[in-house]
């Protein structure tokens, strides 16, 4: 294998609207800078060109609303995106057109991640959104007409006035459009927010629900032909292999390049996040200059726990080798008598029982040394 990272992030910031959940690096409107945003993504993507692969894995424009991008900067910033085997690309419901899945899929994108979040109308109200049900399911169309056969929808669940009927009839309208991959969230309220503060008992009763919901998410997909992959994504059981391979690549502890205000970087020991201010983002790369950056250093210590951490939200064995210098051993017997893990010492390999995945965090903050 080449040396050098295999997957790139690029973060697309610009939204139509601030949904009031969302605590993603975002900027409203902006048409005027997205031009000259896509301008200083190459910028800093030549700046960076050398600690990549000359061949990538996986790209990813995720963000904000990569689809609510000027179309033409757009285009222009896939045109010139490095070759890569799996091109992702999130896309809101309302943006999707026939013009514009067309454009994607004639630029290389062969997978898109599709906001969905609800078809209830009175949820997708309370999260902000702009769409109806309906909206969803044009886009959903758009998207295979233009030829894309590797969807996948983000769904929340916990939401304020969420009751299990409405989780139950959201995983019902999923799968009734059958998407190869779903990622179905519980909803994290920052507290401080508007949105806690407009709906903070009902969040505090939801959150008394969120056992229940995953358990439902889980058995409905699982039992409808999806594979639980990872604590909060599930996949099509497919000939092909339909797991993310771009969040595949975080959850393995791989090295990847992220740019664009906010984005974040693991190369080689060090991370580093760029500002999260426009701004401040556009004039460095204005000047030909790397923006600024919180830089990190992660000990072998730090980078072996994450990959424990990441690695037990799979379903696959995970294959301890020097990770195991901060697994305690003692927890290991005790949380196998339990029936939440499942070690095996011949190949040396750590699994969550079905048990064990439900508890998830709280089994692995146990394991750890
Ligand atoms: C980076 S966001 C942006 C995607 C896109 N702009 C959208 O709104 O659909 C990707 C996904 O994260 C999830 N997400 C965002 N905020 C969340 C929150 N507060 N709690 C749980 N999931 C959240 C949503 O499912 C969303 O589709
Ligand atoms: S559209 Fe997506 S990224 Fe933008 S504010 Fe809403 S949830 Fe956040």
């Amino acid at each position: 294998m080449t040396p050098g990272a295999r997957h790139l992030y690029v973060h697309l910031p610009f939204c139509a609207h601030r949904c009031g959940y969302c605590d993603f690096v975002t900027a409203v409107g902006r048409h005027s800078q997205h031009a000259s945003y896509v301008d200083a993504l190459l910028s800093e993507l030549a700046l960076e060109r050398g600690v990549l692969a000359s061949e990538l894995d996986t790209v990813f424009l995720g963000g904000g609303t990569p689809t609510f991008t000027e179309p033409r900067a757009l285009q222009r910033l896939l045109a010139s995106l490095p070759p890569s085997s799996e091109v992702t690309v999130e896309a809101n419901p309302e943006t999707v057109t026939q013009e514009l899945a067309r454009m994607l899929r004639a630029q290389g994108v062969n997978r898109i991640s599709l906001g969905v979040q609800s078809f209830r109308p009175h949820l997708l109200e309370t999260l902000d959104r702009i769409v109806q049900p309906d909206t969803v399911r044009r886009a959903f169309f758009h998207l295979r007409d233009a030829g894309f056969d590797n969807i996948s929808f983000d769904l929340i669940y916990g939401i304020p006035g969420q009751a299990p009927h409405d989780l139950d009839a959201d995983l019902a309208d999923a799968l009734e459009l059958g998407p190869e991959h779903m990622s179905c969230y519980e909803l994290e309220a920052k507290p401080g927010t508007r949105f806690t503060h407009a709906h903070g008992e009902e969040l505090e009763r939801q959150a008394d629900s969120m056992e229940s919901y995953f358990e439902l998410v889980v058995e409905r997909l699982t039992g409808s032909g999806y594979r639980w992959y990872e604590t909060a994504n599930f996949c099509r059981v497919s000939e092909r292999d339909l797991r993310s391979r771009h969040n595949l690549a975080y959850w393995l502890g791989r090295d990847y390049l992220g740019i664009g205000v906010g984005a974040v970087s693991t190369i080689g020991g060090r991370r580093w996040r760029n500002t999260p201010r426009l701004a401040g983002y556009l004039k460095s790369l204005e000047r030909g200059t790397v923006p600024e950056r919180e830089i990190e250093s992660l000990s072998t210590d730090v980078l072996r726990r994450e990959r424990v951490m990441l690695g037990l939200r799979l379903d696959e064995p995970l294959v301890l080798g020097d990770l195991a210098r901060v697994v305690d051993g003692r927890a290991v017997s005790r949380l196998e008598l339990l029936g939440l893990v499942q070690s095996d010492t011949v190949r040396q390999t750590l699994t969550l029982t079905r048990r064990g995945r439900f508890l998830g965090g709280g089994v692995t903050a146990d394991l750890l040394s």
